[in-house]
């Protein structure tokens, strides 16, 4: 695991996003799994200059997302395929027939199966990925196990409480969501991990700081995985202690010693 501890938010997005340009230009048919959130908005805005100024080709991938709430269509203003499409799917030219999304007014059953067949035959090669509040990565909430597929969840109370936000009222809230399971998001070749604001300290904390691998806080699985970069603004990076094994890169840092 690498730490890469940024001046701002907005470098952590910005270089986030000339992580995945850059596989995208070694390897222009890969299959790139997505996040939301407003965590990913300002990588999603650097890819779109990147792809406007001619320096990124989205013509071939395969896009796959994380997850979905169920109950909603795709077209719902709260879905995240809606979402998908708004900040990155249509401004970079993404089209339909590239993407794979759970559709949450779907019956569960069958999109599991589209969703999992999907997964087996094409690996993803960059994953990425932010953390909920209470740990989660996608809509893997605190559990006693970790589950490696594509599957069916019940929201944490703790989710629905911080995505309600984006809804008028919390009974709009969905209960459950397909999300990627913990399997399949290790078995992706890289990951690129953002994270910005103080409630996501307890989080980072225990995937960063010494500590174990634990389903009851499923970030913690990261720990684990091979080639996983995680880009934290020093403000909330000043607050972990880091653990022996974890790369620590600051940026900038070659300049402030030479000024
Ligand atoms: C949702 C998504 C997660 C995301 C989380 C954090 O719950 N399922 O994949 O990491 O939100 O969102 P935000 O970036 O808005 O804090």
């Amino acid at each position: 695991m690498r730490l890469i501890i940024t001046r701002s938010g907005l470098e952590s997005a910005q270089l986030a996003a000339e992580a995945i340009r850059t596989a995208l230009v070694q390897k222009p048919d890969m299959t790139l799994g997505l996040a939301t959130g407003s965590t990913p908005i300002p990588v999603y805005q650097a890819l779109v200059d990147a792809y406007q100024q001619g320096r990124a080709d989205f013509s071939r991938i395969h896009a796959v997302n994380l997850d979905e709430y169920v109950g909603l269509s795709p077209d719902h203003p709260q879905s995240y395929r809606r979402y998908m499409e708004e900040n990155l799917f249509r401004p970079v030219g993404i089209r339909p027939e590239q993407v794979v999304i759970p559709r949450g007014d779907l019956e569960p059953e069958g999109e599991l199966v589209r969703l999992n067949q999907f997964t087996a035959a094409h690996p993803i090669d960059l994953q990425l990925l932010s953390v909920g509040v209470n740990g989660h990565i996608g809509f893997n909430e605190p559990e006693s196990v970790f589950y490696d597929k594509y599957h069916l969840v019940s929201l944490a109370q703790q989710t629905r409480i911080s995505n309600a936000r984006f809804f008028s009222s919390m009974e709009e809230v969905p209960t459950q969501a397909i999300t990627m399971g913990v399997g399949d998001i290790m078995r992706a070749g890289k990951i690129v991990f953002l994270a910005t604001g103080q409630e996501k300290l307890p989080a980072m904390q225990a995937i960063l700081e010494p500590g174990p691998v634990t389903p009851a806080c499923q970030g913690t699985v990261l720990k684990l995985h091979r080639d996983c970069d995680i880009y934290l603004d020093q403000e909330l990076a000043g607050q972990i202690t880091p653990a022996p094994e974890v790369e620590v890169i600051r940026v900038g840092a070659a300049k402030e010693v030479l000024l």
